[in-house]
């Protein structure tokens, strides 16, 4: 019988919930999640920083977190701006708007890791099909499409040679693990990415405020992964709550007076600067176009349980 999940919405309990010894980031009976068993999924699944809560996880943090702060904010910015300019070199529709956002984080890590030019075009769809199987929610549908991209990002990562992959290889120690991190950073940065970016257009065209405004104002305010998820891992209890050990805890990341966009405790975002750095470099691209703001007018929210991207669409007339 599934129970409930226990919602957690104060800062005082987001804290405790993500420093609870007796929670973590998947329930103990099920480390990888079923239908992903016997896929090549399961090892990445398995070796994720963001999926373990074992006693190599600090190890693994530290390693990952060094590889990333390697790269100057600044450096990651101009970099940025060189993926923008070949990925939106002029006008853009509604469409390729939303592709635009999804593609330059997601540009921005294949240039780093090395991925072959060859493999970039597919490599956003990939992406974005692999997020689905790792993110909570996905149906049968996309947990299948998403371990057949897992198989694919898989075999062109083995081939990486970029400097960011050195680095994760050499600070990790194991290729195996680093190559599943190496992806596990495209699942991690595409939709906050994205979702930080197009927040933050709406918000300038709606406000006349600067990027750098509008950017800190989304993750005070709406921040784009807006909740997390935490399960007992033993019988215990949260704010003199009894949890069942499974029981899922679900986090809200914004709460009344205070926003924990990138997370909080040992599982923070170490790429916080990357984000802020790509989204301020895309959104500088993207007015260097002179964007129209019929480009903004129509967009639906991204379908997602934790994720807030919007998706601009044009308008049949
Ligand atoms: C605006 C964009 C981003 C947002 C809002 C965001 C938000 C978050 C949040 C809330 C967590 C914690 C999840 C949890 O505790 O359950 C997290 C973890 C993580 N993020 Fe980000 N992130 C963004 C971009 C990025 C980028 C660009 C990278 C890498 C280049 C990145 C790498 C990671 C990694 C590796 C973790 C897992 C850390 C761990 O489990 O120890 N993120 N992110």
């Amino acid at each position: 019988m599934a129970l409930c999940p226990f919602s957690v919405a104060t800062p005082q309990a987001v804290r405790a919930a993500l420093t609870h010894a007796d929670l973590g980031v998947r329930p103990p009976h099920e480390p990888v999640p079923t239908l992903l068993l016997a896929t090549p999924a399961q090892p990445l699944f398995a070796a994720l920083v963001r999926m373990r809560d074992d006693a190599g996880h600090p190890e693994l943090k530290a390693a990952i977190s060094s590889a990333l702060a390697s790269f100057s904010d600044n450096e990651i910015y101009q970099l940025a701006t060189r993926v923008a300019q070949s990925l939106a070199p002029g006008m853009l529709t509604a469409e390729q708007l939303t592709r635009f956002s999804y593609a330059l984080p997601i540009g921005v890590l294949a240039e780093l890791l090395g991925v072959a030019y060859q493999e970039r075009t597919v490599l956003v769809d990939n992406v974005l099909d692999f997020v689905r199987c790792i993110a909570p929610g996905g149906s049968e549908q996309q947990m299948a499409s998403g371990a057949i991209a897992a198989g694919k990002l898989h075999e062109w990562l083995q081939a990486a040679d970029g400097p960011l992959f050195i680095r994760l290889c050499q600070h990790i120690g194991d290729r195996t693990v680093a190559i599943a991190n190496a992806i596990g950073l495209f699942f991690q940065a595409c939709e906050g990415t994205a979702g930080l970016l197009g927040q933050t257009l709406l918000l300038m065209q709606e406000r006349h405020i600067a990027a750098e405004e509008g950017i800190s104002s989304v993750l005070q305010h709406t921040p784009p992964i807006y909740s997390t998820r935490r399960f007992a891992l033993r019988a215990t209890e949260l704010g003199g709550e009894p949890l069942t050990i499974g029981q899922a805890v679900l986090i809200s990341l914004q709460t009344e007076g205070e926003s924990f966009a990138f997370g909080y405790g040992s599982h923070r975002c170490p790429g916080a600067g990357w984000a802020q750095a790509i989204a301020l470099s895309g959104i500088h691209h993207l007015l260097t176009l002179k964007i129209e703001p019929e480009l903004l007018a129509h967009f639906r929210w991204r379908v997602s349980q934790n994720a807030r991207v919007p998706e601009f669409f044009t308008a049949e007339e």
